[in-house]
């Protein structure tokens, strides 16, 4: 039964703004490696406060790139979340380096700190953490293991646009290498895209050189100095960047408005937040502790733990409302188990988390009554949806 028109998981927000400079990039025959990329990355690293940014294909280019200008190879291990994305650790794998994977902190989801230094043996040459579902990640206390092992650090920031940290730097700008994505569900978008912040004008330079086909910086013609990808970004997709990057603080806002709205109507219907200690129970997203600032990617609620999911999901459907589950640990993807030997019951925190995990529609201008209606579907869902 459908209780108003559907409303979706994610939904970008593209104005008259972001068509206007799209026209104007067809108009201009510079579809790629044009001014309008080099105006993103400029503005990108301004916005963020970092000395530059590079702006790439995808959040998983990025990654790649990332791992690439770390020189973590083949017999180096690196330390990483299993409750991620799988291209976060995936683009290892390109290189032929080993993740080794750690719990995540019971409350922010987020790698744990003294779970990362437990895992740090003769091998591991670097640290990816990821700041999931937009909540930063303990950067200081990670960034004090690397420094006692000398490790290199990759940011996975892909979900964190515009978060903050406990020191109050913005997620992406401490200095180490960090990746944004801009796929369309993201809090900016490019429709795909990406973008990495060096650690130094010298990576940037090989950055750029690595995204297209190893080129040398003068970009003379098929002077390839070193193997290369096609990781470019185009013009056209560096435009909607542009636009979208212009209302950052307002998309970003809003998005800290629906998330508002959630968190009042949940807790209405026995939602509590991450940290209050009911773990069987419906769980919010945690609240920002000191000066960290969530930035809402997605809103994800733990379900009690004697919900069936998939059949939640199924019965907010037939109410024209679209969830979906959150996400595999990666862990215990098939490949990963058949390279690594890896089994369930090594990473109860992820575990638990990935199994229990649903994300809710959210997306920046989502109506008041939108979040209403899915407020009293979940309500619903959970009344009926309990021990079957
Ligand atoms: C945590 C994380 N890492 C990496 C990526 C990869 O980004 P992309 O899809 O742009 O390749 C994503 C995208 O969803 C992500 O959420």
């Amino acid at each position: 039964m459908s209780g108003g028109d559907p409303i979706p998981l994610a939904r970008p927000e593209l104005g008259a703004r972001e068509e206007q400079l799209v026209l104007d990039v067809m108009r201009s025959g510079r579809l790629s490696l044009g001014p309008v990329l080099e105006l993103f990355e400029r503005r990108f690293a301004d916005w963020l406060g970092a000395e530059d940014a590079v702006a790439v294909s995808s959040g998983t280019a990025a990654l790649h790139l990332g791992v690439r200008a770390l020189g973590w190879g083949s017999g180096d291990e690196v330390v990483t979340s299993p409750f991620s994305f799988v291209a976060s650790a995936n683009c290892l794998l390109y290189e032929g380096a080993t993740p080794v994977f750690c719990d995540v902190d019971p409350i922010t989801l987020a790698i744990d700190p003294a779970a990362a230094a437990a895992a740090v043996g003769e091998r591991t040459a670097g640290l990816l953490p990821v700041h999931i579902l937009g909540y930063p990640a303990a950067m200081a206390e990670l960034e004090e293991v690397a420094s006692r092992r000398g490790l290199g650090i990759l940011e996975d920031a892909c979900e964190a646009l515009g978060a903050i940290d406990s020191d109050g730097i913005g997620v992406g700008a401490r200095g180490n290498l960090a990746t944004f994505a801009f796929y369309a569900n993201k809090q900016l978008t490019t429709g795909e895209g990406g973008l990495i912040v060096p650690s130094s004008p010298e990576v940037a330079e090989r950055l750029r050189s690595e995204r297209n086909q190893g080129r040398a910086s003068d970009m003379g013609w098929l002077s390839h100095t070193r193997l290369g990808f096609n990781y470019r970004l185009t013009d056209l997709q560096a435009a909607i960047g542009v636009g979208q990057l212009e209302r950052a603080d307002e998309l970003l806002a809003e998005r800290d408005r629906v998330a508002g709205l959630y968190a009042e109507r949940l807790g209405a219907i026995g939602g509590h937040l991450a940290g209050g200690g009911d773990r069987d129970g419906l769980v919010l997203p945690c609240e920002n502790r000191g000066a960290e600032r969530r930035s809402w990617f997605v809103y994800a609620v733990l379900l009690p733990a004697d919900v069936d999911r998939d059949s939640l999901v199924t019965e907010l459907a037939r109410g024209g409302i679209q969830a979906k589950a959150y996400m595999p640990c990666i862990h215990l993807l098939p490949d990963y188990r058949e390279r690594f030997g890896l089994r369930e019951g090594q990473f109860p925190v992820a575990e638990d988390a990935s199994a229990r995990l649903v994300a809710l529609p959210f997306f920046t201008g989502m109506a008041e009554v939108e979040v209403d209606r899915v407020a009293d579907a979940l309500s619903g869902a959970l009344g009926g949806g309990r021990g079957r």
